[in-house]
């Protein structure tokens, strides 16, 4: 189906940093989808829309949903959003800590980190998949601008910020919140 910003909640939103997550999945035509921080289904359903119009690919949807204290979604609210957007059959939502998957990550070909991102999820999340980086799979996560680092939590819990911490990563979109790609250095 051809990409429209979807009408979702999400800070991507404003930005509409959906049409990047579109064009990214048309680009690399990844079989087998990870998101980590789904909320309310924005950048998911955005996949989504490219594999529908790719016509395969399947986007594994992590949350922790009512677990998670600070803004959340419910799966059945998330659910509902995907089902408007007629791209049920690509994506397949779970309960799933990020934390716990990062000890033993499954091999996939794209995955999407946005659990409210710091400095040092992203240095952990580096480690344990670059190797699957090195072998061809693509790890886009949001932030990564000095912009996105000013967010006001990011100052109030005194997080490690993502920009200038030395991760190899490249901006892929810097509108607010952007998104980022991780590298291996040269
Ligand atoms: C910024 S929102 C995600 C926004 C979403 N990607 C979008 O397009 O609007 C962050 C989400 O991460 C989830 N989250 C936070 N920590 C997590 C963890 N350890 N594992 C899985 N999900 C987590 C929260 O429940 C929340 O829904």
């Amino acid at each position: 189906m051809q990409y429209k910003n979807p009408d979702i909640y999400s800070s991507y939103r404003e930005n509409d940093l959906g049409r990047t997550f579109y064009d990214l999945v048309l680009e690399h035509k990844p079989k087998k989808i990870i998101e980590f921080g789904t909320l309310y289904g924005y950048s998911t359903v955005a996949m989504a829309m490219a594999l529908d119009e790719l016509g395969e690919g399947h986007v594994w949807a992590n949350d922790l949903f009512e677990d998670y204290e600070f803004r959340h979604s419910t799966m059945e609210e998330t659910q509902k959003n995907i089902d408007t957007y007629g791209v049920t059959k690509y994506i397949t939502l779970q309960r799933n800590d990020f934390e716990e998957w990062l000890k033993n990550p499954e091999p996939f070909d794209l995955l999407h980190v946005d659990i409210s991102n710091k400095g040092d999820t992203i240095e952990r999340l580096y480690e344990a998949v670059k190797d699957q980086i090195a072998h061809g799979a693509i790890v886009i996560f949001e932030g990564g601008t000095e912009e996105r680092d000013q967010v006001e939590w990011v100052t109030k819990y005194n997080c490690k910020k993502i920009y200038g911490s030395g991760i190899p990563y490249k901006v892929l979109n810097p509108n607010f919140t952007s998104l980022s790609q991780l590298i291996i250095p040269e």
